[in-house]
């Protein structure tokens, strides 16, 4: 496993690979890598010769400077994690690397991108796209791998896929979960102890809405999850949505779609840290 700092270095790596027949995984992180993350290095990994992992905290995507700043960096930890599960290359970039100018391309999949996430963090998907259409121009994968905790990025990367011509495969992987429940993310690592705890009703409450689904309306479904996480002290949903789970448009019953998802964030704690969720119900 090597660290690559340049994009020309990791270009001809990527390049000789591919001359010799080789096949190539990227698994595009910010780092502070846990379980989530190595379940799609792994199967990166498992399907192709080589795995590219990057690693860059990208500040386009942050539109709150304090996140960006208290964003986990654990850049060490990280490789140790990349090459005990089979990574070829670790992509680690300097901002200036990335963005020795002002990146003013502008990407839009309306309705896709200003619902939710899009509505909440002005900008934020643009940020993605910006860096993963660079990620794939510089490394140009045969397969990319993104976990579907981050449901709606999925959604909005595969609409710019299409949009930018970008023939190769997304492959979305499961949401890797602590035995409690709670969802994996970097951002658990800034909950305190009592914070996780509360933490853990988000996944908990929309399991067992998947339940109550069963014998109420869509409404009552939305309602009942906000309502149940609104009553426990340290949460504060931003948002609960049924959704279509393609175009991620509101559903207003359950036979609206073929496939139906329930996207969430919750502020969990005093400073607080923003938590994403969500959860399959057809
Ligand atoms: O999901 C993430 O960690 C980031 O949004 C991504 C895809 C690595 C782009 O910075």
């Amino acid at each position: 496993m090597k660290v690559i700092p340049t994009i020309n270095e990791i270009k001809t790596l990527v390049r000789a690979a591919r001359e010799e027949g080789k096949t190539v995984g990227l698994v595009p992180t910010m780092g502070a890598l846990h379980e989530g993350h190595a379940s799609l290095i792994r199967r990166s990994v498992a399907e192709n010769d080589i795995t590219v992992v990057s690693v860059f905290v990208n500040p386009t995507q942050f539109n709150d400077k304090n996140d960006l700043t208290n964003y986990p960096r654990t850049l060490e930890a990280d490789c140790a994690l990349i090459e005990s599960i089979g990574g070829t290359y670790v992509f680690a970039p300097t901002v200036e690397e990335v963005y020795p100018e002002p990146d003013t391309r502008s990407f839009s999949y309306p309705p896709i991108d200003t619902v939710m996430e899009g509505a909440c963090r002005p900008g934020h998907f643009n940020g993605v796209c910006q860096i993963v259409s660079k990620l794939f121009m510089m490394v140009e994968p045969d397969r990319a791998y993104f976990g579907e905790k981050d449901f709606q990025q999925i959604a909005v990367i595969r609409a710019m896929m299409k949009d930018q011509r970008f023939n190769f495969e997304l492959v979305p992987c499961p949401i890797v979960r602590e035995a409690s429940g709670l969802a994996l993310s970097s951002r658990n690592t800034l909950l305190a102890d009592n914070e996780r705890e509360i933490a853990v009703n988000i996944s908990r409450t929309l399991i067992g809405s998947q339940a109550y689904a069963l014998s109420h309306s869509v409404n009552e479904t939305t309602e009942w999850v906000v309502n149940t996480l609104n009553a426990i002290d340290g949460l504060d949903v931003e948002y609960y949505e049924i959704v279509d789970a393609i175009t991620l448009q509101k559903v207003t019953s359950w036979d609206e779609a073929e496939h139906i998802q329930g996207c969430i964030t919750v502020f969990c704690g005093e400073k607080p840290i923003r938590l994403i969720d969500n959860i399959n119900y057809k």
